[in-house]
């Protein structure tokens, strides 16, 4: 694992921006993995910007979403589909038909599932996943003691995490039982891996990703496994890391042509 420490949120967010960037501009066919959630909002804001003032084009680029609650119409504020039109797709000239979530109304839930699994080969598999990490070190809503093997299929949220995400649904009642997500399996093959954790309230999560035993109790520890996955975090994230030292001298000096 590549381990990024910024100071703030907004600067690890437009290196994570130039990241994804350069993906986008060296093949422009990418296929971005995207999640949802209050950290990749500054990297949205950030792409629309690149979009809008240095004609970052993503006209022939598609993208799979994480995740998605079960039971929420594509209209429901809470959505991630509705969240992904508000703060990135209606911002950016990616077409439609190009953008895939999880359908949280899908009357079949296992033979969609398969197709979104299918989908995502068709397009050729994910370039570059996005990441946030819930405070219980879960990736999508891959919850702990999920296989780490797992692929797309219906999940049962913690206690902590529907707690987590009462504030958007304004009751922990209100907050859905189920989600369809991609697995971690599924994850594990894209053939890059952007984590991005912002907050004190992510460093436990943190510390045990990147440094902790790699274990289902712990989703996110799974990347460890991964040949290409980068951790942007900032300092207050970091904050339960032991080895801040060497991360931040392996950022100061990398070699040019790694540098982005
Ligand atoms: C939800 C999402 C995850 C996200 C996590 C953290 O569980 N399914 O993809 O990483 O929340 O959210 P936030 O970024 O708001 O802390």
């Amino acid at each position: 694992m590549e381990v990024i420490i910024l100071p703030s949120p907004e600067e690890a967010s437009k290196v994570a921006a130039r990241l994804v960037a350069r993906v986008v501009r060296d093949k422009p066919t990418a296929v971005l993995g995207l999640a949802t959630g209050s950290t990749p909002l500054r990297l949205y804001r950030e792409l629309i910007a690149l979009h809008q003032a240095d004609q970052l084009d993503f006209s022939k680029t598609s993208t799979f979403n994480l995740d998605e609650y079960v039971g929420l119409a594509t209209d429901r504020p809470q959505s991630y589909a509705h969240f992904m039109q508000e703060n990135l797709f209606n911002h950016v000239n990616i077409p439609p038909d190009q953008t895939h979530i999880p359908d949280g109304m899908a009357a079949n839930v296992p033979g969609h599932c398969a197709e979104y699994e299918r989908a995502i080969q068709k397009a050729g598999g994910i370039d570059l996943q996005v990441l946030g990490i819930g405070s219980d070190g879960h990736i999508g809503f891959n919850e702990p003691v999920s296989s780490l093997s797992s692929r797309t299929r219906i999940k049962t949220l913690t206690r902590r995490t529907r707690a987590d995400n009462a504030p958007y649904f304004g009751s922990e009642d209100a907050v859905p039982h189920h989600v369809i997500t991609m697995g971690i399996g599924t994850i594990m093959e894209s053939r890059g891996i952007l984590l991005m954790a912002f907050g004190e309230k992510k460093a436990d999560a943190i510390a045990k990703t990147v440094e902790g035993p790699l274990t289902a109790l712990v989703p996110g520890s799974a990347l460890q496994m991964h040949v290409n996955a980068k951790v942007i975090i900032d300092e207050a994230a970091a904050s339960k890391l032991t080895r801040t030292d060497y991360y931040k001298w392996v950022y100061d000096n990398k070699p040019d042509w790694q540098k982005f």
